[in-house]
């Protein structure tokens, strides 16, 4: 033990991490193990209301030292009172950690993460992080249950709107933007907060879509195809990782020990905290892993996980766990000083109010910059789908009718997980006509129909979405009556928010209810037809694509949703998204993605007739919109793609360039990609990966030459043995404006 004298002297000299070990070691050596197991102990804020803490139930365990951090709990006010009761009242004082789900935004609502990572723009997507965290941290709170990076190949389910689409590479880069904006470069500033990557690992692939369901995968693909982003996140610093509720080939993930220690720990380095998802320990129980709390706490324990979100099996059972030698008091230990250490690298220690700032709160969350900011990521998220006859941009002119339950809805625009949004704040799509065009043009107005119409659906979601007095038949009537005064329509159309997001399956992706009927019609009239959707994820467009000429995909776009759909209709904003997940045909093509394997009997399109092959009879094998589609006002023409060697060896690399020309008339971004396709492995590879990609802006008329570089490390992949290696022979590469329509040329790898 260090006197009093020497480590004050130490302290001056230490590295911050010695600085930090000493402190927590000197804390540590003052707890009892009751005091460390509260550490681990995560709470809903639930019964607490403002002035009211100490009396609350919560309030009566912080004081006792059996909580170590409480989620969803809103403003300065409650979190300086909660964290008053643990700092004034609890015999060792330790601060506690409050998080929440701040996952596009705080009070400015930014697309749905799937929105964002259409834009394909780190920057962009690290400033929404920054901006969240700032807005989040000025509120009180200084962790977030963000970036979601979990891959997703299954519309079905709800969370692809809370995820960044299928790829793994794009994935990891946004990942690491999410990460870097939350965090910042130094996370004990007083406007950045912890991020938590989750869900580890692999919900996304749950079965058939399916929320909560059975994984069961081999290593080579998890590895390849799905870990790639929670490495990169937590390479990029994450300070924390939330464990899924999904089991993997058997053993749930809470309970995983090769995932949570070997991997997560041993391989990857991870030096931050494990906490569970919401009473993920508790439903170890139902997967048929253990008999009670008791059982489950000690497996989640054992496997490294350090917090217990909500669920109190740890808090009710370690200690006995302890007693009986089924949890050795290292690993409480263990646990216990990563929860320690996040509060110390939050600053908690040295100030526990430093989030808790009345001042800030009242002007750093939902600024006039921050809207603007979330209005620009709106419009470059939002995917040009169809253009016929460049009926968009419109003129900003005559009267144009805006149909449909989402063409004058606040309450749907900020999409799921949005709870500190305020809806009534966000804008209209007919608000942001009036906004944009004021009085060059007469917008008029009929819901057209319900957003759904079926009532037990209804009953599933939480009363946002509501079904009018009248019936749908009478307005369709009104809404063909309004059309008539029209020049053109636009239709917008889509998904309540609560249809995406956790526990929002479906087994059907059209427009709900009565709104193709709508749409069909609207198309009866003859009038010109924009549709506009608004949806988090992608949706059966086949007979919309066929029969309406003009499809801007919007999702759900945030606080600004109505002004960003405005500026795009009237060429303000010239579109650029680009697809981050593959819209299907039809449900019986999911799953579908562009990095396939091409199977021993591959489907050529020249040969159409042929029996057996690897196809459907009934449909194409090919998707509606491929991923990386997304069309804009103008063309980009691509040429010249030349490479500027045919063979590398490693450690070197190769350029390979493509000219690249605005050959239309209005100015635009592009995201030009990079594809590879390794012929011949020792384990087969797919037909097409993305290795790299540029969002460029020309000028109408403007061409550029854009170089990529790709190393021997860019070829590599994981092996039957899971070595990450690159394979002598020879590679195809890809450049295009989307996975399906590119340039190619080949190049081989030496030995
Ligand atoms: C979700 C998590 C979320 C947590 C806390 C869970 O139900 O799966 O994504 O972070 O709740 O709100």
């Amino acid at each position: 033990m260090l006197s009093c004298f020497s480590l004050i002297a130490q302290k001056k000299t230490l590295t911050p991490d010695l600085k930090m070990k000493v402190f927590i070691d000197d804390l540590m050596t003052k707890m009892t193990l009751d005091e460390k197991i509260g550490q681990l102990n995560l709470l809903d804020a639930g019964d607490i209301v403002t002035g009211q803490a100490t009396n609350s139930e919560i309030g009566k365990k912080i004081k006792e030292g059996d909580v170590g951090g409480l989620l969803n709990i809103v403003s300065v006010e409650k979190i300086r009172d909660v964290q008053k009761v643990a700092v004034e009242g609890s015999r060792l004082k330790i601060p506690l950690i409050f998080g929440m789900d701040v996952i596009h935004g705080y009070r400015t609502i930014f697309p749905i993460p799937l929105a964002m990572a259409c834009t394909w723009d780190m920057d962009l997507i690290e400033k929404s992080a920054r901006i969240a965290a700032q807005e989040a941290s000025a509120d009180g709170l200084n962790w977030t249950f963000s970036p979601m990076v979990d891959i997703a190949r299954d519309p079905r389910w709800g969370r692809v709107a809370e995820g960044a689409g299928e790829d793994a590479w794009l994935g990891s880069q946004i990942a690491k933007a999410y990460v870097q904006g939350y965090q910042g470069d130094d996370l004990s500033k007083n406007n950045t907060i912890m991020a938590c990557v989750k869900h580890f690992a692999l919900y996304g692939a749950a079965e058939a879509g399916r929320d909560y369901n059975t994984v069961d995968m081999s290593l080579q693909k998890m590895y390849e195809y799905y870990l790639p982003p929670y490495k990169a996140a937590i390479d990029a610093g994450a300070g924390s990782v939330m464990s899924s509720f999904n089991e993997i080939n058997g053993i749930p993930a809470t309970a995983d020990k090769w995932l949570m220690t070997d991997l997560l720990r041993k391989q990857w380095g991870f030096q931050g905290f494990v906490v569970t998802d919401y009473t993920a320990i508790n439903e170890m129980i139902e997967h048929g892993l253990g008999k009670d709390l008791k059982d489950v706490s000690a497996l989640a324990l054992n496997a490294g996980i350090d917090m217990d979100m909500v669920g109190e099996g740890f808090i009710n059972n370690a200690k006995e766990l302890v007693k009986e030698g089924k949890v050795t008091e290292h690993t409480i230990d263990a646990a216990c000083r990563r929860i320690l250490e996040a509060k110390y690298k939050l600053g908690l220690f040295d100030d526990p109010f430093r989030y808790a700032n009345d001042e800030r709160a009242k002007t750093e969350i939902f600024t006039p910059e921050n809207r603007k900011e979330a209005g620009k990521i709106a419009e470059q998220a939002m995917v040009l789908l169809k253009n016929d006859k460049m009926l968009l941009p419109l003129k900003q002119s005559g009267t144009i009718a805006f149909i449909g339950p989402l063409a004058d809805n606040h309450r749907e625009m900020n999409g799921t997980w949005s709870s500190a949004g305020e809806w009534d704040k966000s804008v209209s799509v007919l608000e942001g006509v009036k906004n944009v065009a004021g009085p060059l043009v007469n917008a008029i107005y009929a819901k057209g129909c319900n957003l759904i119409t079926d009532r037990t659906l209804l009953k599933q979601l939480s009363g946002e979405a509501s079904i009018d007095s009248r019936t749908d038949d009478e307005m369709i009537g009104e809404a063909v009556a309004t059309v008539a005064k029209a020049d053109i329509v636009v239709a917008v159309l889509g998904e309540p928010a609560e249809f995406t997001g956790e526990a929002s399956s479906r087994s059907e992706l059209g427009l709900p209810g009565r709104q193709q009927e709508l749409l069909k019609a609207l198309l009866k009239t003859g009038k010109p037809v924009v549709l506009v959707l608004m949806n988090g994820r992608p949706l059966v467009l086949e007979w919309e694509n066929e029969h309406v000429p003009a499809i801007l995909e919007a999702w759900h776009a945030g606080t600004e949703a109505g002004n960003a759909v405005a500026d795009i209709l009237f060429g303000n904003y010239n579109p650029s998204g680009k697809l981050c997940m593959t819209f299907p045909r039809n449900v019986g093509q999911i799953p579908i993605y562009y990095n396939h394997k091409n199977t021993g009997r591959p489907f050529s399109p020249s040969t159409p007739d042929e029996k057996y092959k690897s196809r459907y009879m009934d449909v194409s094998n090919d998707p509606l919109y491929p991923f990386g589609y997304g069309l804009s006002y103008t063309n980009f023409s691509y040429s010249n793609l030349k490479l500027d060697k045919t063979s590398i060896s490693a450690p070197g690399s190769i350029k390979i360039s493509v000219n690249i020309t605005n050959t239309g008339r209005v100015d635009g971004f592009e995201v030009a990609q990079l594809y590879i396709r390794d012929l011949v492995g020792s384990i087969t590879r797919p037909v097409k990966e993305l290795k790299g990609f540029q969002k460029i802006f020309l000028k109408a008329g403007e061409n550029k030459t854009i170089t990529f570089t790709l190393t021997a490390e860019d070829l590599a992949f994981y092996n039957d043995k899971l070595e990450h290696k690159a394979e002598p022979g020879d590679f195809k590469v890809f450049v295009g404006t989307n996975s399906a329509n590119v340039k190619e040329a080949t190049f081989t790898l030496e030995k």
